[in-house]
């Protein structure tokens, strides 16, 4: 069964069981500076979730491509990944846990076949706040699921929130306990009784969560939602791997033709033991690499842009590992293609980003190789090298510690890996605690500023269409509680004059102070008054539109002929954005580079009067 099979399957079994199949999202969420990367299908749905009426109603599912940072050091095994693909189903405040699991249960045992005796389970055993989830064992139980293959666990295996447990959760933060599934793969072999299902011991492989999303943390303890909802997930890639009974990702379909170019590049074997875990390191690094440069993401040595460029780095040094040499090898345009190729026409498409994909990673391997050049005259120079040395090296080189070793061992000296390992640990800890800073209230950043930030990211938008031309379309926002950053599709460098006329023309709207007005309406309507946007209309009945300025009068002439219905700007999103136009201030455009062929981008921030 191809993971096209099973992806098919999955949005065929609940869209017929009601769900309104929803597009992806970014990798990068666009809107909400709280978070640097989609990490779960939920993300995006967190208004929803807390209680706002969804434009499709109270049955979703799609297919989210995620990506998880915290986890590139785990990669290395046949399970774990930074990129997968996230099959989600969600009730809001609709179907509970009974109609969850049996779904969920009827699709892994009638849709991809699996054997109901090979799942074992994991619900929640309660703490002092929360009760022991009898009600889910009690359905597995009557859903034919052996008692001695249900087990009970604490909050630290079921219960999910974006940050963990119930006491690492920030104040607004919601979560709820859940209840896994896992697939043995191994069911001859003797089941020793200390094996915890959750350990994920290649034997066996947690294949979906069904989160029971009911509760928000608040200072004064837990308390629950408006309504209860479900939050499911499950790893496309490990549903694969199990319907076809082989506890390796790496050789479903999903990443077989990476693997295959990674041997060819390399002209070595992934079923030679000492080559397995470095070819799965540059399958998931470059599969990553190629969804993040597809999301607009430079290697830069801030945010999103330093994980791409450590995606890069470490894939090239686990090739140089796997060359057995210190040379950079051949080969990452092809693997990269691959990626292309495996996901063409279905979350990638390869003619329009080949250029950009094999342009981005050529010019880091480049700078990479520079670096790697100065780290090598460096270590040339240091005499003994301790942890710290290496770590120094590690910290500005992004010369991984693995190839400093390998290089003093050839000199006939050892480092000191503990000293190392500590300095490592300091480093980790104080960017954990920068990651989770950056997520504020726990809930996707609406604050005043990012929300004045988005309205006028829309008023730039038309702006920039009335001054330029209507050629001009977006490619992608981000905004921080700082500056916006707007990217839109433009050949050539505008003028400091037209520049001058947008700023202007962005500040005049926002001083006539329109009106800003969401409005749920159908696709068809929606086309009919020209709104425009990023917006995947393939599965959507009704979308999320906002019009700004409804009682704006304009000489009808320069009124942009695209957008006819008497609001300034009208474009598909999910909000939010203010009321009214006056509050945002002023705005300031700050700067406009090209950062790709035909892609301009401009960078805004608002300004006091
Ligand atoms: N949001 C849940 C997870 O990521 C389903 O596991």
């Amino acid at each position: 069964m191809t993971s096209k099979d099973i992806r098919d399957k999955y949005i065929k079994f609940f869209t017929d069981k009601n769900h309104k199949q929803i597009p992806a999202s970014k990798l990068v969420p666009e809107n909400d500076p709280s978070t640097l990367f989609t990490s779960s299908g939920m993300q995006p749905l967190v208004p929803y979730l807390l209680g706002q009426q969804h434009p499709e109603g109270k049955r979703l599912v799609n297919s989210q491509p995620s990506f998880r940072a915290e986890d590139i050091e785990e990669v290395g095994d046949n399970r774990h990944t930074t990129f997968f693909e996230m099959l989600g189903n969600w009730s809001l405040g609709d179907y509970w846990k009974k109609e969850q699991l049996e779904y969920f249960l009827k699709f892994l045992t009638e849709e991809l076949g699996l054997e109901k005796e090979r799942l074992y389970v994991s619900v929640f055993e309660g703490n002092s706040d929360i009760p022991k989830d009898e009600e889910s064992q009690e359905i597995w139980k009557s859903l034919g699921i052996n008692e001695d293959h249900i087990y009970f666990y604490g909050a630290e295996e079921n219960w999910w929130s974006r940050s963990g447990p119930p006491e690492k959760m920030p104040e607004g933060e919601i979560g709820g306990p859940d209840s896994e599934v896992f697939y043995d793969f191994f069911p001859d072999d003797e089941f020793k009784e200390d094996l915890k299902v959750y350990s994920h011991n290649g034997r066996l492989l947690e294949i979906g969560n069904s989160v029971f999303m009911q509760y928000q943390k608040t200072k004064d303890g837990f308390k629950e939602l408006p309504q209860k909802n479900v939050d499911f997930g499950g790893g496309l890639e490990r549903l694969t791997a199990a319907a076809n009974k082989n506890p390796d990702i790496f050789k479903t379909d999903l990443y077989e033709n990476i693997i295959k170019e990674i041997e060819s590049a390399s002209d070595k074997s992934y079923e030679d033991e000492v080559n397995k875990a470095l070819m799965q390191v540059i399958a998931d690094h470059l599969k990553a690499a190629v969804f993040l440069i597809a999301d607009g993401v430079l290697p830069s040595n801030k945010l999103q842009g330093y994980v791409l460029r450590r995606l890069i780095r470490r894939s090239a040094v686990k090739m140089h590992q796997l060359g057995g040499g210190l040379t950079p090898l051949p080969g990452f345009g092809g693997i990269a293609e691959s990626v292309l190729t495996t996901y063409d026409g279905v979350l990638l498409d390869r003619h329009t980003l080949r250029d950009n994909v094999d342009k981005v990673i050529r010019e880091e391997l480049n700078r990479f190789g520079d670096s790697l050049d100065k780290a090598l005259k460096e270590i040339e120079k240091i005499q003994n090298i301790d942890g710290k040395k290496a770590f120094d090296l590690y910290q500005t080189f992004g010369f991984p510690y693995e190839v400093t070793e390998e290089l003093f061992r050839q000199k006939g000296q050892e480092i000191d890996r503990e000293s190392f390992k500590a300095e490592f640990e300091k480093h980790r800890n104080l960017s954990r605690t920068a990651s989770a800073g950056m997520f504020k209230g726990g809930l996707a950043d609406h604050s005043e500023t990012v929300t004045k930030y988005h309205t006028a990211t829309h008023l730039l938008h038309q702006a920039l269409r009335d001054v330029l031309g209507p050629e001009v379309f977006q490619k992608g926002s981000n905004i921080t509680t700082d500056r916006l950053r707007f990217d839109f599709s433009f050949q050539r460098k505008a003028t400091d004059g037209e520049i001058k006329k947008v700023e202007d023309l962005v500040n005049q709207r926002i001083k006539e102070d329109l009106k800003v007005d969401h409005m749920i309406i159908s696709l068809e309507e929606a086309k009919g008054m020209n709104a425009i946007g990023l917006f995947n209309e393939k599965y959507a009945d009704k979308v999320s539109i906002y019009g700004i300025g409804p009682n704006f009068t304009l000489d009808p002439d320069a009124l942009d002929q695209r957008n006819r219905s008497g609001y300034y700007s009208a474009e598909f999103c999910g909000g939010p954005h203010v009321e009214h136009t006056n509050v945002i201030g002023k705005i300031s455009i700050v700067k406009e580079e090209a950062i790709s062929a035909g892609i301009r981008r401009i960078r805004a921030e608002i300004v006091l009067n």
